[in-house]
């Protein structure tokens, strides 16, 4: 798929499948991630794929069920939970060296619209959504 027309044709998409992602599709997203520009390279992003239902659920609730992106979030197949390390992106021994601070929401955005483009792609629906509190995920089941 052309890259400007994927990036043209891509929408949030809200109301989704439940049907699961295969690993292939879904490993391809992440590695569009993975290979996102990052600030000096610090790669600063880390992905947790949350599969299971209580965990999805919880992240939802933390952006309110009232967020238009509420049911996508806790009935879809899988969140993507993009995670900024900070220090790392715009930074130097950990403290940051320009004037804007650290740069993680810039770098998770880069990653974010990598993996929505090559989602959309491989036909598959995403919508980005705010998690308003992480810590739900201390909880969650490694690879559930
Ligand atoms: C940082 C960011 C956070 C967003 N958070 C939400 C959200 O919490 N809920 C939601 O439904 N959409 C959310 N969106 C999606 C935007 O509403 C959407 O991208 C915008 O309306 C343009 O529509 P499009 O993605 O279909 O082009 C978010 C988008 C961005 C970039």
């Amino acid at each position: 798929m052309d890259v400007l027309q994927a990036i043209k044709d891509r929408r949030s998409i809200r109301r989704l499948k439940s049907d699961s992602v295969n690993e292939e599709d879904l490993n391809m997203v992440l590695e569009a991630g993975r290979w996102a520009p990052s600030w000096k390279n610090s790669q600063c992003c880390k992905f947790v794929v949350v599969r299971d239902y209580e965990t999805k659920e919880k992240l939802a609730h933390t952006a309110g069920s009232g967020n238009p992106a509420f049911d996508a979030s806790q009935n879809g197949p899988l969140t993507i939970v993009i995670c900024g390390e900070k220090g790392k992106a715009g930074c130097e021994g950990g403290k940051p060296v320009t004037n804007k601070g650290d740069w993680y929401m810039f770098d998770t955005g880069l990653a974010t619209q990598n993996m929505m483009l090559v989602a959309h792609a491989l036909g598959l629906g995403s919508v980005p959504s705010d998690v308003r509190d992480q810590t739900c995920l201390a909880h969650a089941r490694p690879g559930s």
